[in-house]
């Protein structure tokens, strides 16, 4: 009898470990696997910093590979050409994205998932048909006034504060709000005077934090369902949700309202609300006024204070003479910071953003993909349902692809000027809608940045800046790098032109 009794038990103990360890998709035969921990899968291995933890895996397993996370299997990539081959080569078969509990689930079930977030269906392809419209080239070039003031705004704080070089400051609270008011300008025609003002607190905050929680690393219930019943991180995630829900009330009744009076600014949310044929609901449009607000947020101005923290170094003082240089040469009137506005062309400094995207790759495992059908890879069938992660820095630092990759060097995008050039915007049919636009953003800032200021080491040693990608990022769970707090000097290089480009702005700005 107890024989039989302990023969039930080992069973039922067999049966529930086979189901907490089983995965959405099958094992994919002839594809390498990291062996990983029953139920944990290779979680525990990961750590906190996914991507070189999977690039230590490469090394070991190749550039593609399969990984157990919980009871979630995903086929990662880590290589340019392995990324390239599956992201753009079968691009209509990862079209679409996963479902993942706390981000799906908890934050997002009130107004809906950012277009960057949302499954492939019809009503998501509406939505990315919409936003691809507002931030085409035509449109991104009638948003420049937005940049053009935005820009303007940040500089003449930074020079108020700069002292004419002689002080070490922080440069990163003006760089958000640059930030957020060109996302609530170009969404709602809407901006914050002020960096204390509490909403932009507020905003900043809950963004934050809310990017924290869609990162791969940051959140095991995703892929063990049952941590779902410790409710700490869902409560979080939750009382974050209520907060954001808030302020975007506020900011779409603020433009409804506007509407109303006749009083509104040209934007893309009052644009779709005053379009009668636009074929949006609801719904769809809080989704696209979501994604707006939260998609340039922390990307744009990360990639801005990571260059600027790089230009303050030794090597950078180089590059800065350099581009300097050439923005003289291009622009001998000194009309560098209107022609910005207009046009791109100083290639060196197209090159400097270029290569501040890929050295630094903010977002370093992309945005999680879903495929819709099956994958034929070097004879591997991987199915339709599969999750796939691109190891963006892993494809930015590829040794077999760029020459140097771990120096920072724009010269290496001079002579190529086709193909990808990196993948911090992803890659292929979900590739970042908003490139061209914070293309255009870095662009104008680098080249409005470098002409008015030397940009200098800081006084103090303590305060400069740490120059490589990974180790100047604070936060390896957020999904966006965030900058660790740096200080450095900003002297003028002509104390007469620069005010004379601010004053410029300043009309531009009050005139519209
Ligand atoms: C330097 C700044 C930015 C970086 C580094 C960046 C990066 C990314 C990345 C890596 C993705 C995922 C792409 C993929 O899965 O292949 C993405 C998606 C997206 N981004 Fe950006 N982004 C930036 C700025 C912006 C801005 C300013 C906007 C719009 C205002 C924007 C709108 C979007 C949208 C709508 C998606 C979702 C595309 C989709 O799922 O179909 N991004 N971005």
């Amino acid at each position: 009898m107890s024989f039989i009794v302990w023969i039930g038990v080992a069973i039922i103990i067999w049966l529930l470990f086979k189901a907490l360890n089983s995965t959405d998709v099958p094992k994919i035969s002839g594809l390498p696997e990291a062996p990983g921990w029953p139920i944990f899968g290779s979680l525990l291995e990961l750590g906190e910093n996914h991507s070189l933890a999977l690039l230590k895996m490469a090394k070991r397993l190749g550039p593609v590979f399969q990984i157990r996370m919980g009871n979630k299997r995903i086929v990662v990539a880590n290589s340019f050409d392995s990324i390239r081959e599956l992201w753009i080569r079968n691009q209509s078969a990862l079209i679409s994205r996963p479902m993942l509990h706390t981000f799906h689930t908890v934050v997002s079930s009130s107004q809906g998932f950012t277009i960057g977030t949302s499954p492939w269906d019809e009503s998501c392809k509406r939505r990315r048909k919409a936003a691809a419209t507002a931030l085409n080239k035509p449109a991104v070039q009638s948003y420049m006034p937005i940049i053009d003031t935005e820009s303007y705004s940040a500089i003449s704080e930074i020079y108020k504060e700069c002292q004419d070089g002689q002080v070490d400051i922080n440069i990163i609270p003006h760089l958000l709000r640059f930030a957020l008011n060109t996302s609530l300008m170009l969404n709602y025609g809407t901006r914050f005077s002020s960096s204390f003002d509490d909403v932009f607190k507020e905003i900043v905050e809950v963004e934050g934090a809310i990017s924290r929680l869609r990162s791969t690393s940051n959140n095991w219930q995703d892929y063990i369902p049952l941590l779902r019943l410790f409710p700490a991180k869902s409560k979080s995630a939750s009382s974050y949700r209520v907060r954001r829900d808030r302020y975007l009330e506020f900011l779409l009744d603020g433009l409804k309202k506007d509407i109303a009076d006749g009083t509104d600014k040209p934007c893309i949310t009052g644009n779709i609300l005053k379009d009668p044929s636009a074929k949006l609901n609801e719904a769809e449009i809080r989704s696209i006024c979501l994604t707006m607000v939260s998609a340039g947020l922390d990307t744009v101005p990360a990639n801005i204070i990571f260059g600027i923290g790089y230009l303050s170094s030794a090597h950078g003082q180089e590059i800065q003479e350099r581009a300097y240089q050439e923005i003289q040469e291009a622009y001998p009137n000194d009309d560098a910071w209107e022609k910005c506005l207009v046009e791109e062309q100083v290639p060196y400094v197209t090159a400097l953003y270029k290569e501040v995207l890929r050295y630094f790759t903010v977002i370093a495992i992309c945005l999680p993909r879903r495929s819709i059908s099956d994958i034929n890879y070097n004879g591997v069938i991987i199915p339709a349902g599969t999750l796939f992660y691109m190891n963006a820095f892993a494809g930015d630092y590829d040794e077999n692809h760029y020459k140097d990759p771990y120096t920072f060097d724009p010269e290496r995008y001079l002579a190529d000027a086709d193909g990808t050039p990196h993948f911090a915007y992803g890659a292929g049919s979900r590739m970042c809608a908003g490139s061209h636009l914070a293309n255009r953003e870095l662009f104008t800032f680098f080249i409005r940045f470098i002409s008015a200021f030397r940009i200098l080491a800081p006084r103090d040693p303590k305060n400069a800046a740490v120059l490589g990608a990974m180790e100047a990022n604070k936060s390896h769970t957020a999904l966006v790098a965030e900058p660790k707090p740096f200080k450095c000097r900003f002297e003028p290089r002509n104390k007469k032109l620069l005010e004379s480009w601010l004053e410029t702005s300043r009309r531009e700005a009050d005139d519209d």
